[in-house]
């Protein structure tokens, strides 16, 4: 979910609606606004985008200059007008907007019904607000004081900004597991899930940690802990421009973002990749470097896209650096008792650096004791801050909510963590390593040339828009890449696609083909390149129809297959940051011919923090 909060001397309600569709990639299910101004509280919500929301807004009287806002992803309770945020109180003096889960909300409910309490919602959320406002009834407090004593007894996760129509120039905000991020203007306060809603107004920000209350009313800001013990705010500036955060021309951010790898891939490599020098700089794991060379183990943990880099990071980091690796979902991870060994590396990949389950899992690993590293997109994000060190990925705000520049970015930065390991370690010659590194430096100009081909994978997508299934096959290397285009692919086009090793196809999936259905398959030119064109050759004799992604100047595969697309040669290692790009503008465009909302495809969230 995605909130947004403001006092101030601005207008608050467009403020507030331009702030959530900013947000909307964290969830766009319905949403909601509350405005307080002489009438007292105001609260409208909507199922749908915020857009729907504006829809019943245009007739109403807005003027306030305080207002919370919410979009939501469904946890509790469906998708409806009823379920949607901000919350009320039964005394209507309240108002709450929430991300995250109360997991005990059950008991409270129960004990605030045994005092004569109603709700209207099936959600955790509206008990929280009862149960501040119960806490401020029986113990005759304000809401500061109310929200901490609450919070102490709320099992869960929680970003909260809480509204008091007895206070209209208040608001009272406090997280735990969930971003929140309070931007200082003169004479005003923006609260928000990330800073986007915020920069326009002000670069200066302060990232509320875990545990925190945040109070602003005249004083200013004041923040504290449950415990009401005072904290001094760390003020930060946020470098995001705005620009970055539009879609500049594209249709959508989706393509924006696919056609900003050029530049993305440079941004991550600049700085760290001298390739006069031979050399690597990662200024981010300095510390670790001796010790990771000498790890015995690493362990990827990551959801999604995320975990697919991991996958691409395993071939690297063995392939390279000889070490042992492990890739885990890290969902299924937290909730084993993990084997952690003293000079084990944990490392997160995280385009948000918030999803719940990886930051859960970090959190177990370090409980071990284990060295923890994150790979993040996002500055300041909660992952970022808890790992001992870690590599930021520079790839700039992701908006479409399928994953397409963060994926390649990734994979950029455990190309470059795995090259420095092996170079600290000893397991790479110089001459290998000269020679990846200046191929590693040619790469943003040869994904350019893969953009160039965007209308004849437009044309290719035209004749698959209506398949059912889809296969993507890929071995070594490319076996994550093939998982991820399968995951793009299902993601926003909703057409059923499996990623698989193409020597394992023959063990399963093979039962599923005929004329129609379509195989994308990997088919570079590599170590495995021989197997896969057997592999091809067994879709063909079975009459499957195949896209193949090939390097430039094949001859072999183009002869067999209905489709091929020419890709730029490379060394085999870098073979991911090619080849991915391909299949994101094949699922791309087969999604927009389906006509589908590609950048907020359903049921979906860009940053899942619930678990
Ligand atoms: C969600 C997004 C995916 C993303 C995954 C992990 O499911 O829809 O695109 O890969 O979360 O997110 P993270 O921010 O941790 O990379």
């Amino acid at each position: 979910c995605g909130i947004v909060a403001y006092v101030g001397h601005r207008e608050a309600a467009p403020l507030v609606l331009k702030g959530l569709k900013r947000l909307e990639y964290r969830g766009y299910d319905s949403s909601g606004i509350a405005l307080l101004n002489g009438d007292g509280l105001k609260v409208y919500k909507k199922k749908g985008k915020v857009a729907d929301l504006e829809g019943i807004l245009h007739d109403k009287v807005l003027h306030a200059t305080v207002g919370i806002g919410h979009t939501r992803w469904a946890t509790h309770g469906e998708p409806n007008d009823v379920n949607a945020h901000p919350h009320q109180s039964n005394g209507h003096r309240l108002a709450i907007i929430h991300n995250g889960i109360i997991e005990n909300y059950n008991t409270i409910k129960q004990s605030l019904i045994n005092k004569g309490y109603t709700f209207q919602s099936q959600t955790d959320t509206e008990v929280l607000v009862n149960f501040i406002e119960e806490i401020q009834k029986s113990k005759n407090c304000g809401t500061p004081e109310a929200v901490r004593i609450a919070l102490q007894e709320v099992v869960g996760a929680y970003a909260i900004v809480v509204m008091d129509a007895e206070n209209p120039d208040q608001l009272v905000a406090a997280r735990k597991g969930s971003p929140l991020v309070i931007g200082i203007g003169e004479n005003e306060y923006f609260f928000a899930s990330d800073a986007t809603p915020i920069i326009e107004y002000t670069k200066d920000v302060v990232y509320l940690d875990d545990l925190e209350v945040a109070v602003v009313n005249k004083d200013g800001l004041n923040i504290t802990n449950l415990e009401n013990v005072k904290k001094d705010p760390f003020i930060q500036k946020v470098e995001l421009e705005l620009e970055a955060i539009e879609k500049g021309g594209f249709d959508h951010f989706m393509l924006k973002e696919i056609f900003e790898q050029p530049k993305s891939i440079a941004d991550c490599l600049r700085g760290r990749l001298l390739p006069e020098e031979a050399l690597i700089q990662l200024g981010g794991i300095h510390n670790n470097l001796s010790k990771l060379a000498k790890a015995k183990r690493i362990v990827f943990v990551a959801c999604g896209t995320s975990w697919h880099a991991g996958l691409v990071g395993e071939y690297l980091f063995e392939e390279l650096a000889r070490i042992n690796v492990e890739v885990e979902y890290a969902s299924e991870f937290r909730y084993r008792n993990p084997i952690i060994k003293e000079g084990d590396f944990i490392i997160a990949i995280s385009q948000s650096g918030e999803t719940a389950d990886t930051m859960a899992a970090l959190e177990l690993a370090k409980s071990k004791g284990a060295i923890i590293l994150g790979v993040c997109n996002v500055v300041g994000s909660s992952i970022s801050r808890i790992t001992d060190e870690g590599v930021y990925t520079h790839a700039g705000p992701e908006i479409g909510v399928a994953s397409t520049k963060a994926f390649t970015a990734q994979v950029t930065v455990l190309t470059l963590m795995a090259l420095a390991t092996a170079k600290a370690k000893g397991t790479i010659t110089d001459d290998v390593f000269r020679r990846i590194i200046f191929e590693l430096d040619a790469i943003p100009a040869k994904v350019a040339e893969i953009l160039k081909k965007s209308e004849e994978i437009k044309d290719i997508s035209k004749l698959f828009t209506f398949a059912q299934n889809f296969i993507f096959l890929g071995r070594g290397l490319n076996f994550p890449v093939a998982l991820e285009g399968a995951l793009k692919l299902k993601e926003i086009s909703y057409i059923h696609a499996e990623g698989y090793p193409a020597a394992e196809m023959k063990h399963g999936p093979i039962a599923l083909i005929d004329e129609d259905m379509p195989v994308v398959f990997i088919a570079t030119k590599d170590s495995s390149y021989e197997k896969v064109v057997s592999n091809i050759q067994e879709v063909k004799a079975r009459k499957g129809r195949v896209i193949a992604i090939v390097s430039e100047g094949d001859v072999d595969v183009k002869k067999m297959v209905d489709f091929a697309i020419e890709i730029p040669n490379t060394h085999e290692i870098l073979q991911p940051l090619l080849t991915a790009i391909p299949l994101q503008l094949l699922s791309y465009y087969i999604a927009v011919l389906r006509g589908r909302n590609v950048d907020q495809p359903r049921n979906l969230a860009k940053s899942v923090t619930v678990e």
